[in-house]
């Protein structure tokens, strides 16, 4: 008999034993009822709907490592060439404008961020267009999973969707809030952007396992702020099972999907489009509130709203861990190349809030909203600060 390659480490009982539990429960729970799952699954990643679109996915994925590894060294060492010709040091500071100038039309500078923004676009533009040519099926899948479990999803169409979040970032089409198949479309581009390293979870699996545990032990009950397709959610959700979990976010979308995906698993955990800084839970409700990710991506103001947020649904001894890029003491000088790279990324990748965020001191921020902070803690993510509140 020939290898049946649909299947091939499908969620079999060997697979979840590699792939992790979610995978376990999946081999039982699908297909689901309105499930599209044309093509199988990889331990827990649920594979493309088209060998096409599946093949460009991986075409562009392996381009941007190469982007990300080989050219993005090139560049590096042209800044450096650079800065040392015009008489400066390459390990000083430098400010976002001056560096703009510097490099922007430096011809190996601006293949790379060329190269890389283009990968982007296609990544973001071929998904798209499967998803709305196959409109009907993934709209009555959603459908179909807002009804049913295990979990449940809560979403509203006119809820009031704050302006600072209707960017285009990291120029995903319609954004987080603007495609009906926002969550689809951000779930399979973000893969892209891990370079292919994050088709089981792995990075919040690992965020997951760092989150401290509150000093008497007790977690009962979990919120992820800003849970985009529910990925940290879902691992919260494994590292405690016997806790309720909610994951919310300002994109309909995106919990319309996360939901899809965790009930496809078998993982019974609670979406929610809300707002992180206006949750609409009780005071003192929650024993863990986690957040990856969210606060480069929304302005400075809402930043500390989302930060006295958190602080008024945790219980007295409950535990903040936001985890995003390192800012505040925990990030290393901005030389020329690092300015250049943040300023294109802003421009050029639509990281509207991102430069606000890199400037600021988000310990400072929890300091202000009344946590005793803890800078000493793990993020377990290169890059990105440790950072750990506690309630008092
Ligand atoms: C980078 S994604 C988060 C990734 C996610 N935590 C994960 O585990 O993969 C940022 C998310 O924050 C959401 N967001 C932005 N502003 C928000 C707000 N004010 N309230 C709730 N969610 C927000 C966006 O819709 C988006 O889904």
């Amino acid at each position: 008999m020939g290898i049946n390659r649909r299947n091939l480490l499908q969620a079999t009982s060997a697979a979840a034993a590699f792939f992790g539990a979610g995978a376990a429960k999946a081999a039982t729970a699908s297909p689901r009822k309105g499930d599209v799952e044309l093509r199988g699954t990889v331990g827990r990643l649920e594979r493309l709907g088209s060998l096409e679109l599946e093949s460009q996915q991986d075409f562009l994925t392996g381009f941007r490592s190469f982007v990300n590894d080989d050219l993005r060294k090139a560049a590096a060492m042209r800044a450096e060439a650079i800065v040392k010709s015009a008489g400066m040091d390459p390990k000083g500071e430098m400010k976002y404008a001056q560096a703009a100038a510097l490099f922007e039309k430096d011809p190996i500078m601006a293949t790379y961020v060329k190269a890389w923004v283009a990968n982007q676009q296609q990544t973001w533009s071929t998904i798209q267009d499967y998803f709305h040519r196959n409109a009907d099926q993934y709209l009555s899948e959603m459908d179909a999973f807002d009804k049913q479990g295990p979990g449940t999803v809560e979403w509203d169409p006119k809820m009031f969707i704050p302006d600072y979040t209707k960017h285009e970032i990291h120029i995903q089409p319609g954004g987080y809030v603007g495609d009906p198949f926002a969550g689809y479309i951000n779930f399979y581009g973000v893969n892209n952007f891990y370079a292919g390293r994050n088709y089981q979870d792995e990075t919040q699996y690992a965020i997951a396992q760092a989150v401290p545990l509150p000093k008497d032990g007790k977690v009962k009950r979990i919120l992820d702020l800003g849970c985009a397709t529910g990925r940290l959610t879902l691992q919260m959700k494994e590292r405690f099972p016997d806790a309720e979990v909610w994951g919310i976010d300002v994109g309909g979308p995106m919990v319309r999907y996360a939901h899809v995906r965790a009930a496809d698993l078998g993982i019974d955990v609670n979406y929610a489009q809300r707002l992180a800084e206006d949750t609409k839970f009780p005071d003192g409700y929650f024993d863990i509130v986690t957040s990856y990710i969210l606060m480069h991506e929304v302005t400075i103001e809402a930043s500390h709203k989302i930060t006295a947020e958190a602080l008024r649904v945790l219980r007295p001894g409950g535990v903040y861990f936001p985890v995003d890029f390192a800012n505040g003491k925990q990030r290393g000088p901005i030389t020329p190349y690092a300015a250049f790279s943040v300023w294109w990324d802003h421009r050029w990748n639509n990281e509207v809030w991102s430069i606000d965020y890199r400037d600021s001191n988000y310990a400072d921020f929890m300091r202000k909203a009344g946590f005793a902070v803890d800078e000493t803690v793990k993020s377990a993510r290169r890059g990105h600060g440790g950072l750990l509140g506690i309630k008092t």
